[in-house]
């Protein structure tokens, strides 16, 4: 996880806002969409800052993570339960649904999507990029990881068709080899806004 946090930091060099709400003092909303049992819910909190109620710095950051896969939901909410200075949310539900879960905030800071699916459903995850987007407060910030080249380099094609526009993309250098060939842990990561 340690890369991860590596990434997310040296991405931001690249781009003044993310970097803004690494570093802010503002309170931040943080949705991470398709996070499975979410391994990476207190690398994100350690990168974006204290999560649930203010702290000493009276930063609040809101985290909500939601996959479709009940069982690994409740490894997520499991994952995280002795972490007693934080607050996270996690929801059984559908990403190409979002608006009908009513107790999400209508816009968050950032959107994240580690090791997004494209190849598995186009049309699932075209919509689950839109609804992604739709999500984004205005100066907000859509990151996705991905497991190999190909999905990546589709992956953002499909957001900008969507609507996003691409402000990053920045390859792992210590990216951890999975078993099949080409493929590795956030093997890359975009970012991205929405255009306009
Ligand atoms: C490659 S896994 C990534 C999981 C996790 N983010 C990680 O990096 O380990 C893709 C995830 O997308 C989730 N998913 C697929 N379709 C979904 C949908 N319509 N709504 C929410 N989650 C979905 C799957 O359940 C799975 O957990």
């Amino acid at each position: 996880m340690q890369r991860l946090e590596a990434l997310f930091k040296k991405a931001a060099r690249s781009d003044a806002e993310l970097l803004r709400k690494i570093q802010g003092k503002e309170d931040l909303q943080l949705l991470d969409l398709a996070c499975g049992a979410c391994n990476e819910a207190k690398t994100l909190a350690s990168v974006f800052g204290s999560v649930g109620r203010a702290t000493g710095d009276n930063r609040t950051m809101r985290f909500v993570g939601l996959d479709v896969r009940a069982r690994e939901i409740v490894e997520a909410g499991a994952r995280v339960s002795g972490d007693t200075n934080s607050e996270f949310e996690f929801i059984n539900g559908d990403a190409t649904k979002l608006e009908s879960y009513k107790q999400l905030p209508g816009a968050f800071d950032v959107v994240f999507m580690r090791h997004q699916n494209l190849w598995d459903g186009k049309r699932t995850w075209e919509e689950i990029y839109h609804k992604a987007l739709e999500k984004l407060s205005p100066n907000g910030r859509l990151m996705i990881t991905s497991y190999f080249d190909r999905e990546h380099l589709e992956a953002i094609d499909v957001i900008r068709n969507q609507g996003g526009e691409l402000l990053v993309t920045e390859a792992n250098e210590n990216s951890r080899n999975l078993p099949m060939p080409g493929r590795s842990v956030d093997r890359h990561l975009a970012i991205l806004k929405r255009e306009g």
